[in-house]
């Protein structure tokens, strides 16, 4: 029998793509809301002894959680055989310590909770720094999809003499493997964060580079302000107008604008953006496969 998609208002263009790469049914829900604020859900399609994909992108994910949970109990209770999730974004990740006494690990209990309703989850490069796997967090099947091949593609495709740059030490395993397979040097450079908008990121070492076009890899744009201060940086070293490349472009509030006033911006469609050049449906699509 077919796997059947259920979309959970979010990035249709992505599940759709997904949903047709893996001939799947799309599953039919009635969502609303109750005047009072509280979430109405309904599952329209028969899901007894099916497999069940819920595709919810959980970026922005304190207004999309609680549904998500309310789905998956249901989905359960009217027979599901198997749930999976894809989220092509993986929220709480990076607290992943308690940095100051009192402070939520909020990594952990997230996790709990998506493991407590899902057989398996599919994402792309969730932000592993202190956890080296989410294993350790998630008791669920865990299935990380890498975005360096199709990052190293492009690469190859627009860019004639790249250097890469990593701009902290979490960043050398996603630049260190796009290095490698585009075929291109790479440098990782060490960050002190201040603040949610204040970091400090050391000077690259580019003398030797003058003639490459500079590449910023990093798995997350959030403030942007990581990206900015080395695109800086690279600015004052005399270097061509750099790219950034993100794996997700979250861009708070003007991240974007203060980063495309300085540089070309490049991103994975994970969180759908103007900025998205780099398609993830197909080794999103054929991971889900696995679990079918
Ligand atoms: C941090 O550890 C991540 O790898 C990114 O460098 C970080 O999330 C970027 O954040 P922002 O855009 O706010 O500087």
């Amino acid at each position: 029998m077919k796997p059947l998609l259920f979309n959970l208002n979010s990035d249709t263009p992505l599940a759709n793509k997904v949903a047709d790469r893996l001939k799947a049914d799309l599953g039919e829900l009635d969502t609303r809301l109750f005047p009072d604020g509280e979430s109405y859900l309904r599952v329209l399609s028969d899901c007894k002894d099916r497999s069940i994909i819920v595709f919810c992108n959980l970026y922005q994910p304190n207004n999309k959680t609680l549904d998500l949970i309310f789905l998956a109990n249901t989905l359960k209770e009217l027979g599901a055989k198997h749930i999976g999730l894809v989220t092509p974004y993986l929220p709480y990740m990076r607290q992943d310590k308690r940095f100051k006494p009192g402070e939520c690990v909020t990594s952990r209990p997230f996790a709990q909770l998506l493991s407590t309703h899902f057989d398996w989850l599919v994402t792309l490069d969730p932000h592993l720094h202190r956890y080296h796997s989410l294993d350790e967090i998630y008791s669920l099947e865990g299935h990380v999809v890498h975005a360096a091949p199709m990052i190293a593609n492009w690469i190859k495709n627009n860019i004639q003499q790249p250097l890469l740059i990593g701009p902290d030490s979490e960043s050398e395993q996603w630049v260190s493997d796009v290095a490698q397979l585009a075929n291109a040097p790479f440098q990782v450079l060490s960050k002190v964060r201040k603040g949610d908008y204040q970091v400090e990121v050391s000077l690259p070492d580019v003398e030797q580079w003058q003639q490459h076009t500079p590449i910023l890899v990093d798995d997350i744009i959030s403030s942007g302000k990581t990206m900015l201060q080395t695109v800086q940086h690279l600015h004052s070293a005399g270097l061509s107008t750099p790219i950034c490349i993100g794996v997700h472009g979250l861009f708070s509030n003007n991240a974007y604008e203060e980063l495309t006033a300085k540089a070309k911006v490049i991103t994975c469609n994970s969180i759908p953006h103007l900025s998205n050049q780099i398609d993830i449906s197909d080794a999103l699509s054929h991971a889900i496969s696995e679990h079918l």
